[in-house]
């Protein structure tokens, strides 16, 4: 793809932030400095600063210049509850569940501003693009739709997507792969293809709740592992777990982890593959956001760096399109054939017709134009939405800084009434996901996730403010 100046420039601006040359607070050298660097017209310069502002790795102070993004507190710390060592546990999920899925009324879900639902709302999703390729669906496919598919997915579709996924250097086969009825069911047929109940698993401390219900039904036991921003999933805490704990699986969501946004480097990938590969334990990697990256360079997987068929990754349409399109896939690795048995043992076949629609979209470039224009939508938002947080809430906070996906992690000082807070925020009309649900320890009980995928409103703007001025007045 032709690059253009101003992305150039922004680009090794920006590798210089995110590989640490450039620390949060710098000051970043003026327009007219900049020009005569990179011997560059003014509105080059201009666009090259709006480029990385929109990818929340600089803000502009009015009258004062530009600087390198600044979280709340000290940001290295966002791993924050990072444990002394490794603990097995099997704790029950106390209420956290219901925490998550309990039933709003439906005239108070009216007027609240979910920043804790983790799908595009729906003026993200592109309904017309993908109501009109399942309507051509119904009309030319007729009763073939009706009946039940190929098990492990439709062929074609498996080729669309492995050819997409050989753009971003990643050599899937299409034998290896599984159709599945999204991430989440994915994920469950991977975990359940290498592990037995009562065995331990290393997950990402805090991990997503729906994942860690996953670890529930199935039995297992984990071993929380922090994700420490920006790096990611800690490796050297990963490292002493296993002089002491047989871990038998690997599981974490590389690419823009939720709910810190985090992005695992290319080396540290390819650490935690020899870490991996040296004791033979399976490496289950989500990415079901690695295609909302905020700068242009879509990360890869760790399954391309791999050629023992150790890795399984997998992924869907939920958080790019829509999460009523049930609709996901998992590459299998070397353990296709466990995996195949699992999943035909759930339920056959995933909907024809999300299969077929999906197939049509994949086969023009209406998915690519989309995404380009959600991802770069999403990092304004979260820009906007950092810096909103860094004027209206407490000084006191640590603020993740997402390098992609959909939410930031934040941290409240212990004198902060978490309950109380949440119930204010109730009142005003805006709902936080509560961080204790990230973890099967109650380890985040300061913690909250805020989900920027919804429609910016002056109103939930306002909320949102509100709710920051009322945890900085107590
Ligand atoms: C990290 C992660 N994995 C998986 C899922 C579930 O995805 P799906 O709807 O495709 O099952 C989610 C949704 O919240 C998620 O955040």
């Amino acid at each position: 793809m032709i690059k253009y100046r101003y992305e150039e420039i922004s680009q090794e601006i920006a590798l210089n932030i995110t590989e640490g040359r450039l620390k949060p607070g710098h000051k970043l050298p003026s327009v007219r400095q900049l020009k005569q660097q990179y011997r560059a017209g003014l509105s080059t310069i201009q666009k090259a600063y709006e480029l990385l502002i929109i990818m929340g790795l600089v803000e502009s102070i009015p009258k004062s210049g530009y600087y390198v993004t600044l979280g709340k507190g000290d940001n290295n710390e966002i791993g924050f509850a990072k444990p002394s060592q490794a603990r097995l546990r099997d704790e029950l999920f106390k209420n956290n569940l219901e925490a998550i899925t309990s039933n709003t009324d439906p005239l108070l879900r009216h007027r609240l501003n979910e920043f804790n639902v983790a799908t595009p709302d729906d003026t993200f999703i592109p309904q017309k693009m993908i109501l009109r390729n399942m309507q051509q669906v119904i009309r030319e496919q007729g009763t073939k739709i009706l009946r039940y598919y190929p098990s492990n997915g439709s062929e074609p579709l498996k080729d669309h997507i492995t050819k997409r996924a050989a753009l971003n250097h990643a050599n899937f086969d299409a034998e290896g792969l599984i159709i599945t009825d999204g991430a989440l069911q994915a994920f469950y047929i991977a975990m359940a293809a290498v592990t037995s109940p009562g065995d331990a698993v290393a997950i990402e401390s805090p991990c997503v709740f729906s994942m860690l219900q996953v670890l529930r039904t199935l039995r297992l036991k984990v071993v929380e592992i922090p994700v420490l921003d920006p790096d990611g999933f800690d490796l050297d805490f990963l490292e002493e777990s296993l002089k002491t704990i047989p871990i038998k699986a690997i599981a974490l969501t590389p690419n823009f982890h939720n709910p810190t946004g985090s992005l695992m480097s290319d080396e540290n990938k390819w650490r935690l593959l020899q870490i991996a590969k040296a004791k033979d334990i399976p490496i289950l990697e989500n990415d079901v956001y690695g295609d909302l990256n905020f700068t242009d360079h879509r990360p890869g997987n760790i399954s391309s760096m791999d050629d023992t068929g150790l890795v399984m990754t997998f992924s869907s349409y939920s958080k790019t399109l829509a999460s009523g399109i049930r609709l996901g896939w998992l590459f299998t690795g070397r353990f296709f054939k466990v995996a195949e048995q699992i999943k035909f043992a759930l339920g056959s076949t995933v909907s024809p017709v999300y299969q077929e629609t999906m197939l049509k979209i994949l086969a023009t470039t209406s998915y690519e134009r989309h995404i380009r224009t959600f991802r770069m939508k999403l990092a304004s938002q979260c820009y906007q939405t950092m810096e909103l947080i860094s004027t209206h809430f407490p000084e006191k906070m640590l603020v993740s800084t997402p390098k992609g996906g959909y939410s930031i992690w934040l941290k409240m000082d212990k004198g902060m009434d978490m309950v109380k807070f949440h119930e204010r925020c109730e009142d005003i009309g805006v709902r936080f996901t509560p961080g204790h649900t990230f973890s099967f320890s109650n380890a985040f009980d300061q913690y909250f996730r805020v989900v920027f995928a919804i429609k910016y409103t002056e109103q939930s703007l306002d909320v949102l403010k509100q709710a920051g001025q009322f945890a900085g007045k107590r």
